[in-house]
């Protein structure tokens, strides 16, 4: 009963001629296609945020922010504010991706505040998390994930404007996979504790990511508890995009 969703990361990579096209490319198929399997969601780097969202306008192509500031304005150098995105056509951003945790030393708490402020601007949050490959081999996976979400997610998060995304860091842009059954046990984890905690915790989507691409989509996306897929490398090509896409049943 819960949809897929397909969301692309394009993390920092795309000038606006790469950038465009690709989302041209997407919007295109998707408008030829018309009736769609999943959703689909496309975050570009904030420069091009703007523009994407015109190209997709008139598809079923959403487009989404990869992380937001958890103030609504104010002296924060550089920084976006949840606001602004959903201001140039944002539906969605992403917040805790593993690449923020670990770049910019971002906690649990502060993602849980970035989750906050997306929500208050009409934003649906994609919320990361996922362990290393140390933590994994500790045997510590089911704990740090649970740990991750009951930190990041709010309270008040509700299955309409929250996604959960497990990203195993070790399997991130490696071309390792996490198998199908360590995939299906962390997936039934994380649906345990939304259940527990949530009323409406049977609805929230939880996404895999981690080198996801055409060759092994399918599979993925047939684990129980998998609803859909969060995309890096992947998601810079739109045919390799397209084949994960069709690969919801
Ligand atoms: P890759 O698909 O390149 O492994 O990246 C996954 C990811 O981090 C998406 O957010």
């Amino acid at each position: 009963q819960r949809r897929p969703l397909i969301a692309g990361n394009w993390k920092m990579n795309c000038l606006r001629t790469d950038g465009l096209a690709l989302a041209r490319g997407l919007s295109d198929r998707a408008k030829a296609k018309g009736d769609l399997a999943c959703d689909i969601l496309v975050c570009p780097p904030a420069t091009l945020i703007s523009d994407v969202a015109g190209v997709t306008a008139k598809s079923a192509v959403k487009v989404g922010g990869q992380d937001c500031h958890v103030a609504v304005s104010g002296a924060h150098t550089g920084d976006i504010a949840a606001p602004m995105l959903a201001d140039i056509g944002a539906t969605h951003v992403l917040v805790g991706h593993s690449e923020r945790r670990a770049d910019h030393g971002e906690s649990s708490t502060v993602i849980r505040q970035k989750t906050m402020a997306a929500h208050d601007a009409g934003l649906i949050a994609v919320v990361c998390v996922g362990e290393t490959e140390q933590e994994r081999d500790l045997g510590a996976t089911l704990a740090v994930v649970n740990g991750q979400i009951a930190v990041s997610v709010p309270d008040e998060a509700t299955a309409e404007n929250t996604v959960i995304a497990y990203e195993p860091v070790w399997a991130i842009g490696t071309g390792r996979t996490a198998s199908v059954d360590e995939v299906a046990e962390v997936h039934a984890a994380i649906r345990a504790g939304l259940t527990a905690r949530f009323d409406d915790g049977d609805k929230f989507r939880i996404l895999y990511g981690g080198s996801v691409k055409p060759s092994n989509a399918a599979e993925l996306l047939s684990v129980p508890d998998v609803d859909g897929a969060l995309v890096g490398g992947a998601s810079l090509k739109v045919d390799d995009f397209w084949k994960i896409i069709e690969s919801c049943a």
